[in-house]
């Protein structure tokens, strides 16, 4: 079915995230007929366009960005008069009047008053002032229709985001705000729900008793591509770990739900979230690893450092990589060691979460077999392949009893052939338009995961780093980020680079 009758404002309209991720994902979703019958966008800004030239250079956008350009042809056309542009100054109160009559022109259109969203794709320091001016027109008091969803990051620290949900709640209901987090839209990520709670096969081994520890892996191998003025105010834990790792670790680490209704998910994650052990400053230097990667080679290409890069301080000590061992306190992961890490400019492109089981309790196999006995391991790859894959001990044929460890694979594209997988920013615009908020961020997951990151921010921030840069571009990351886990006697799980056709 497709969702009611919606208006989707999107301040920031000439920006780069509504032509390189909204309006493409709006794009697929139109071909695949889940647009609303009655529907419209319009792009707000401060610049002059008329909805002609607007949509010229959204169309380029799309071109450019859509993984489904080849199908522009015939549809754009079609697409583009759900478009148009509203030039209004987000600073001046008075502008808003306009967005009220804008409003009240496709409800005469439609016949029916549509939702209302206001997609904030500005920078974080605006949000505040526009989520403030919103507040005063008529429309946001219809609890029912309007919404608004904000964009990652959700504040700079602890203090900033309950500022910032403070200030929100006074305007909205808490129903009203969607908190994206992309990486809660991934095909890969939603499926782990289904891989844990709609078969009876993992849950019973899903613990403390079975698993020996848990890794997630968040590895890129662009730099900061010109985010350098960003990535100063920010850096790979604010960045990754306080949102995507930490909802990642959720995902893995939650209770089963009882449905799917929005708040028992969310109920479930944060209390994963509570849980998760705070860790002291002083101890920060045994749980977690910063680093920050130099001037080198990637793929035979030289690639500036990180202090290189545009916009970006010559002695920063803002970490492009970390890695942290959390603990999750309570009864079914006491002592699992959940172990994260993530960077740019990275050796490989890949997502990846790995569940290490334990070994089976005793070995009975002639003694020259042991070498290759492996437990067993699951791995979910998020991106940019996407599969499962569970590994475990077979024999190999032949006279002697010879063992070594092989994979079970699930692959998407071979499971599902059409290779049609929406993109997370179409799930989750949909999920607004329908107002089913299961995979957007309440208010108290911000907080908590703020509160997880804290400690590890503020010694690292009250102790400035002595070796950056740490690691070359291409690389796994800093040797620490190594030590930190050989400590317990386990390795950081890649698989092998994608072959190439
Ligand atoms: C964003 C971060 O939230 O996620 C970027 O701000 C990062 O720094 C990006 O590159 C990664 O997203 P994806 O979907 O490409 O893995």
């Amino acid at each position: 079915n497709r969702p009611p009758a919606s208006v989707i404002f999107i301040f920031g309209g000439s920006g780069d995230l509504n032509q390189r991720k909204l309006i493409p994902a709006l794009y697929n979703l139109f071909l695949d007929e889940w647009l609303p019958e009655k529907f419209a966008v319009v792009g707000l800004g401060r610049t002059h366009y008329e909805d002609e030239t607007f949509r010229g250079h959204l169309y380029e956008a799309v071109q450019q960005f859509s993984r489904r350009k080849g199908e522009l042809n015939g549809h754009w056309k079609d697409f583009s008069n759900y478009v148009s542009y509203l030039q209004m100054d987000a600073e001046d109160q008075e502008s808003y009047h306009k967005i009220s009559e804008r409003v009240k022109a496709f409800e005469e259109q439609f016949g029916e008053h549509p939702n209302v969203i206001f997609y904030l794709a500005v920078a974080p320091q605006l949000v505040p002032d526009i989520a403030t001016k919103l507040g005063a027109l008529n429309i946001c008091k219809d609890t029912r229709c309007t919404r608004i969803v904000v964009e990652k990051p959700f504040g700079h620290d602890l203090k900033s985001a309950q500022e910032l949900n403070g200030l929100l709640a006074q305007i909205y209901d808490e129903d009203q705000i969607y908190r994206i987090d992309h990486y809660l839209g991934k095909e890969t990520v939603q499926n782990i729900l289904a891989l844990r709670f709609a078969n009876a096969l993992f849950e019973p081994i899903w613990n403390r008793n079975y698993i020996d520890y848990v890794q997630i892996t968040v590895a890129e191998t662009v730099g900061v591509e010109g985010r350098g003025g960003y990535y100063e105010q920010s850096g790979a834990l604010r960045d990754m770990v306080q949102n995507h790792i930490l909802q990642l670790l959720c995902m893995i680490g939650m209770e089963a739900p009882v449905s799917f209704e929005a708040n028992e998910i969310r109920n479930k994650k944060v209390d994963v979230l509570n849980a998760i052990r705070k860790i002291k400053k002083e101890e920060v230097q045994s749980y977690a690893v910063r680093g920050q990667y130099s001037e080198g080679w990637m793929q035979a290409k030289e690639v500036k450092g990180y202090r290189q890069e545009e916009k970006v301080d010559p002695h920063s000590s803002i970490e492009t990589f970390a890695a942290v061992k959390f603990y999750i306190d309570n009864w079914r992961w006491q002592d699992v060691p959940f172990y994260v890490r993530t960077g740019k400019a990275m050796h490989q492109k890949t997502s990846i979460i790995t569940i290490q089981f334990k070994r089976a309790p005793h070995y009975a196999f002639p003694p020259e077999a042991a070498d290759t006995w492996r437990p067993n391991r699951l791995t979910i790859s998020i991106q940019p392949e996407m599969d499962i894959r569970l590994r475990f001990q077979a024999k190999r044929p032949g006279q002697t009893m010879t063992l070594n460890p092989v994979d079970m694979i699930f692959s998407y594209h071979d499971a599902y052939e059409d290779g049609h997988e929406p993109e997370a920013y179409e799930t989750l615009l949909l999920d607004v338009m329908e107002g089913n908020a299961t995979q957007f961020m309440r208010a108290d997951q911000v907080d908590a995961a703020w509160k997880v990151v804290m400690p590890i921010i503020e010694a690292w921030e009250a102790r400035p780093p002595v070796d950056f840069p740490n690691y070359a571009p291409g690389s796994w990351g800093p040797e620490d980020a190594e030590a930190l886990i050989a400590r317990d006697g386990h390795n950081w799980v890649t698989l092998p680079a994608p072959h190439k056709e």
